[in-house]
């Protein structure tokens, strides 16, 4: 059974709640619109995962190595998309979320070395059928906590059965060590039972900054063994 099929025999399983059938009828209507909604974010992940995966293949034959260590996505849940649009004051629609919500589709990339972050973003940049609507550099400025990456919204083309339509995906783009730092870091702060003190917090913004220190010595250790500038 795929998710439509599981939603409308949900809905079907449900006369008490709703024998209303004109309220029956928007429910099916927007859960259908959500399953689309659906489909198109994970098309335009898709989208962009062929794109970097061509930039990783190319690099492997014109240099022999590829700067892409991983990628990871996901859809955002409908639990959080609904959470988020409720903290935001907004509708519970698709519009309201497809309008508001830049991250329901995210990507997040690992690259060796911090100049494979910028290979990624030029080569993101460059293409003429993607949007950037959003651009940080949490490398050159990183955040108070200590966090670094970088970030872009980019608007994407799906070319769908009888139509093209754009949908937006937040790509962050990290070294290994930004990665191991903004994992454990979100691990630590998220516990529910963690009580981050302020000294703690410094304590671990040090420790992003002698990471940084790590990640720039890899490259320049990386850049005189390949006799680049
Ligand atoms: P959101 O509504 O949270 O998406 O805010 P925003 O659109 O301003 O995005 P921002 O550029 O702050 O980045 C949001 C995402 O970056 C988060 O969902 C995290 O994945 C990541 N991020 C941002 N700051 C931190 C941080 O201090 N620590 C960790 N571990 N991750 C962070
Ligand atoms: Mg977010």
């Amino acid at each position: 059974m795929d998710d439509k099929d599981f939603y409308i025999e949900a809905l079907d399983n449900l006369p008490a709640l709703v024998e209303n059938k004109s309220v029956k009828e928007q429910f099916q209507q927007v859960f259908y619109d959500f399953l689309q909604l659906q489909h198109l974010y994970d098309s335009a992940i898709e989208v962009v995962k062929t794109s970097l995966s061509i930039l990783d293949s190319e690099f492997s034959v014109k240099f022999q190595r590829n700067p892409i260590h991983n990628i990871e996505s996901r859809l955002k849940s409908p639990q959080s998309i609904i959470g988020k649009l409720r903290k935001k004051g907004l509708p519970l629609t698709t519009d309201a979320a497809q309008k508001n919500l830049l991250d329901m589709a995210g990507i997040r990339v690992t690259c060796c070395y911090i100049s494979d972050i910028y290979a990624v973003v030029e080569m993101l940049s460059q293409r003429d059928d993607f949007v950037i609507i959003k651009q940080k550099d949490y490398i050159k400025n990183p955040k108070p906590s200590g966090y670094r990456s970088y970030h872009l919204v980019v608007n994407v083309p799906v070319y769908l059965w009888s139509q093209k339509k754009y949908a937006p995906v937040e790509i962050q783009i990290r070294t290994i060590a930004m990665d191991f730092w903004a994992s454990l870091e979100h691990q630590l702060k998220y516990k529910p039972s963690a009580a981050i003190t302020p000294e703690i917090s410094e304590e671990l913004r040090v420790c992003a900054e002698r990471i940084a220190e790590t990640d720039m010595q890899m490259q320049r250790i990386f850049m005189e063994i390949n006799n680049l500038d």
